[in-house]
């Protein structure tokens, strides 16, 4: 089974470059789905989106609706395509977002957004019906992970995709929770 992790955690290291925190949480999350998905044999790919350039959604068209809503893409010229259309070569996926303001990061909402768009009213979707795992990483209080979940169950429900876990992640809980992220990848194969 083909896995794609997106992970969605800034960390700006010089004035051109932006890289996964790797001393961060949600890396430590993409690297224990990748340790653990690579020892049930699954074939695993990590894309950073904040390597990327995925701009925010300009709501192109009439009353609010772009061309995505029938055309099932984006017309604006940035990674964001390519990406949408990558998904499908996958069967999982794996979402891992810190938890900024009790929401996702910035760029997991700005990628979402644009994907409701262009998959939700999608009949041909090679998305819908895929399973995924929802990761939410905070700091010391947690507060917030809910609320970021109930925003991954919303986007669960536009994608019409099967969620397999929706994990809480804090520093203080990673080892803890690094069974139930087992669990969950376990839900993959089945
Ligand atoms: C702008 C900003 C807002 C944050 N808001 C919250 C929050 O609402 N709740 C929380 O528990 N932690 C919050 N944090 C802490 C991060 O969620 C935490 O440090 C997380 O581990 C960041 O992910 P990273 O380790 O991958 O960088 C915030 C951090 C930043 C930078």
């Amino acid at each position: 089974m083909k896995v794609l992790i997106l992970s969605f955690s800034n960390n700006l290291v010089n004035e051109e470059s932006f890289i996964p925190n790797k001393i961060g949480l949600t890396f430590s999350c993409v690297e224990e789905c990748e340790k653990q998905l690579s020892l049930l044999e699954h074939e695993v790919e990590h894309i950073c989106i904040n390597k990327k350039s995925i701009k925010k959604c300009i709501a192109c068209g009439k009353r609010g609706w772009g061309i995505c809503a029938e055309e099932h893409i984006c017309i604006q010229k940035d990674d964001f395509n390519e990406i949408y259309k990558y998904m499908e070569e996958f069967d999982s996926y794996v979402f891992i977002t810190p938890v900024y303001f009790h929401e996702m990061s910035e760029s997991a909402k700005t990628f979402f957004d644009r994907l409701k768009r262009c998959d939700a009213f999608n009949n041909n979707s090679k998305i819908k019906k895929k399973k995924i795992i929802c990761i939410a990483c905070a700091g010391g209080s947690g507060s917030g992970t809910e609320e970021t979940l109930k925003a991954f169950d919303t986007l669960n429900y536009f994608l019409g995709t099967e969620m397999v876990g929706r994990i809480p992640v804090t520093k203080d809980n990673f080892k803890d929770q690094k069974e139930i992220i087992e669990k969950s990848i376990n839900l993959f194969g089945e």
